[in-house]
């Protein structure tokens, strides 16, 4: 039987601050093995961000546990990498230091994490732009040299929320095809939110598609392709009838 690397147990949650305190997520359950990748899916104001932010420990659930590596993980911040939507790189700081902050906030000496970044910049296509400033890369770049510092933070699972919604088409095609390579590499877990149907289904072993609030289930996709993949294989017959089903699920959110 595999681990799971992440399990919610009855999990409800809404912020404290919102008047009415209307519910986010009711009783939900999850769980997610050790080396998945699900992506999560679902309209704008549904929730994902927050579930995210219950798993990195930013809010607590107000009801119910949340598992990490099968223990009851209370204090879960720096436990799991998470990698937001704007990469967040600190202008100030050079491409290297950036990469190398969460070394740094470890307590290594700044020399030592300098030296561990340089090992993994080829690796990330990153090469020779060490001494560089965010503001002098573009768009595709700075997302890898934030995913290089989400790897870093040495965390096993890893949360990324939206990380190429900003790119365009074509880089976003290139970084998923990179992020696969690397991921079957590392074989960290990683939970992906997008609200792409075709980089879903691409990336992912499963899709969970938040479809109404409060969120008392996930529903769930199984992707019928063998790995390692390739983007033509999001053409394949088995595919359309998922496609179509997962547009409708949303659509169905959206208009109603
Ligand atoms: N800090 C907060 N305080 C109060 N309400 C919030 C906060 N953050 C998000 N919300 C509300 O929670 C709901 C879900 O938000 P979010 O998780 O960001 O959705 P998504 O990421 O799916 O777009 C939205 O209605 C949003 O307005
Ligand atoms: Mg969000």
């Amino acid at each position: 039987m595999s681990e799971l690397a992440l399990q919610f147990k009855n999990v409800s949650f809404h912020y404290e601050n919102e008047p009415g305190k209307m519910p986010i997520l009711q009783n939900l359950h999850l769980s997610i093995k050790e080396g998945e990748f699900v992506s999560i899916i679902g309209p704008s104001g549904s929730g994902k961000s927050t579930l995210f932010k219950l798993i990195t420990g930013l809010e607590q659930p107000t009801q119910g546990d949340i598992f990490l590596q099968n223990k009851l993980a209370f204090n879960r911040l720096g436990e799991v990498g998470y990698m937001p939507q704007q990469d967040l790189l600190l202008p100030w700081r050079t491409i290297a230091e950036n990469a190398g902050l969460p070394l740094e906030i470890k307590g290594m000496k700044k020399r030592e994490a300098h030296r561990k970044v340089l090992e993994l910049l080829e690796e990330f296509g990153l090469k020779g732009v060490e001494d560089k400033f965010p503001n002098e890369l573009s768009g595709g770049m700075r997302q890898r040299v934030s995913f290089l510092r989400t790897i870093l933070s040495g965390s096993r699972v890893l949360l990324l929320d939206e990380p190429f919604s900003a790119l365009d088409a074509i880089t976003r095609l290139t970084l998923q095809e990179w992020l696969l390579a690397q991921w079957e590499k590392r074989k960290e877990t990683i939970l992906f939110i997008t609200h792409d149907v075709n980089e879903a289904l691409f990336l992912s072993d499963r899709i969970f598609i938040l479809t109404e609030t409060p969120t008392c289930k996930l529903e769930e996709v199984s992707v019928p392709l063998e790995r390692p993949r390739k983007l033509k294989d999001l053409n394949e017959t088995k595919l359309i009838g998922i496609k179509e089903d997962l547009i409708n699920q949303l659509r169905a959110k959206v208009t109603s």
